[in-house]
């Protein structure tokens, strides 16, 4: 049986600081993650499109979903599924307001939370 990894939260940035719909690159050790506000509720994924690596954090956000600046991918910011584009998958991250800044969850070690969400194929039944 494996030892439960130690959950970190760090602060990413103060509330208030990144518009509706945009995005920011957040950086922990060597880990990059894109933190998103959506206007009631922040999401964190891995920076990195599953494609080839794009910075999600510069894409165009839509509703739930962020499409990758480099050739338009479709994120789901809850799941980390690809919903267009091609099949794939970022790392998706616990997000929470803790005095005034925008908290984001890694594991100890920086390399992020495994999905919580579970695999894209029962958590992408909505794919267009
Ligand atoms: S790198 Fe994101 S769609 Fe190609």
């Amino acid at each position: 049986m494996s030892e439960p990894r130690e959950i970190k939260w760090f602060r990413a940035a103060p509330l208030g600081s990144i518009p509706e719909k945009e995005g920011r690159r957040v950086q922990y050790g060597e880990h990059a993650a894109a933190l998103f506000n959506l206007g009631r509720e922040y999401l964190a994924v891995d920076n990195q499109c599953p494609h080839k690596g794009g910075p999600l954090a510069d894409g165009i956000v839509a509703g739930k979903n962020v499409f990758c600046p480099l050739h338009n991918w479709k994120i789901n910011l809850e799941s980390g599924c690809a919903l267009s584009g091609g099949e794939g998958q970022v790392k998706v991250y616990p997000v929470k307001i803790i005095d005034d800044f925008i908290c984001i969850a890694f594991e100890e070690g920086g390399l992020g939370k495994e999905n919580s969400a579970g695999p894209c194929q029962e958590k992408c039944d909505e794919r267009l």
